[in-house]
């Protein structure tokens, strides 16, 4: 063999083995996982609770780096550009699906940018008002907004969070177009829901449960077909009179595409071992959610209902004739 292809081949098998070596010995440094709002809201919570079981299993740091903005999809852009080598991995949610039809120019592709490492959990959503809001359940609140409609404001994360997704959904069954204040996350939301600064919102329980028993804000109903157990006195929008009014917020966690199969099954691994994690199980109870079961914490899982989510929600959207540039 001549002397430059020995050379070729001998550089090839250096690379292999460097690649190998570096996925075998993974993770060897500190991981961060991207997550696309701000801190002290409902995604962040899920992603703290759940890098910390993570931090324990990998014997490594995953760290939380807030990158808000635009509905999560300046987050997912982060990590679609990112480095694939296990040390940027992505927590988001039902935004990742609703993304592709709400906005016309996404810089990535919401499935093919990104490798799926599993489902977390889905989380109910609550309709919340701020304290001295004049409805006394949600029928009131319904008669009281649709009556003040221009002067009602309803906070959101951004086109393509969740609270603006429900928002969208509530606004198309009632009929009637709300003044809507978008935050980079319902963390800041909710502290101008507590100081009265904004009327209303629909947000996630892993943000409003401490709030709704402390006596802060109030609660109207939640957006699951049954009760949340954390919260039995609160009735389902379906018991309170908006028939079929269902929304969960599902959260998966993702590495940018390429990212080694070693390190996504390493990742899947120390995710399902936190979705067992008997500290993680509790604090998901106690604000009104709980781990998906095993097999739907997988990849393949994963990949599978992201695909059918951007298929389910591509139509609604459409039909209410909502997205941007
Ligand atoms: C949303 O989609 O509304 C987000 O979950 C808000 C957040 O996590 O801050």
């Amino acid at each position: 063999m001549k002397l430059k292809s020995l050379r070729y081949f001998s550089g090839i098998a250096v690379l292999a083995s460097a690649a190998a070596h570096a996925q075998s010995d993974y993770p060897a440094k500190m991981i961060t996982m991207i997550v696309p709002f701000s801190a002290g809201g409902p995604t962040d919570t899920v992603a703290r609770l759940v890098a910390q079981s993570m931090s324990t299993t990998l014997k490594q740091q995953v760290i939380i780096e807030n990158v808000g903005g635009a509905g999560g999809t300046i987050g997912a852009a982060r990590v679609a550009k990112a480095a694939p080598d296990g040390y940027t991995i992505f927590l988001h949610h039902i935004g990742q699906s609703t993304a592709p039809a709400l906005y016309r120019k996404l810089t990535y592709d919401a499935i093919d940018s990104f490798e799926p490492v599993g489902l977390i959990t889905d989380v109910p959503m609550t309709f919340v008002t701020r304290k001295d809001f004049p409805a006394k359940d949600f029928k009131e609140l319904l008669s009281y907004v649709k009556a003040n409609a221009a002067k009602v404001t309803y906070a959101n994360a951004g086109v393509g969070s969740a609270s603006h997704l429900c928002g969208m959904l509530f606004m198309s069954a009632i009929n009637t177009d709300l003044t809507t204040v978008p935050y980079k996350g319902t963390g800041p939301a909710m502290n101008d829901l507590l100081g009265g600064q904004v009327d209303f919102m629909c947000d996630q329980t892993t943000n409003t449960t401490s709030q709704i028993k402390g006596g802060k804000i109030k609660v109207y109903g939640v957006t699951t077909k049954t009760r949340v157990p954390s919260q039995p006195d609160v009735p389902t929008l379906n018991e309170a009179g908006l028939a079929g009014f269902e929304i969960a917020v599902w959260h998966g966690m993702y590495a940018p595409k390429g990212t080694p199969k070693p390190v996504i099954a390493t990742l899947s691994g120390a995710l399902q071992k936190a979705l067992k994690d008997p500290n993680v199980k509790q604090r998901f109870a106690d604000l009104g959610t709980e781990p998906v079961p095993e097999n739907r914490a997988t990849p393949d899982a994963l990949r599978a209902h992201l695909k059918a989510e951007i298929d389910k929600w591509e139509p609604v959207i459409k039909k209410a004739g909502v997205f941007t540039d």
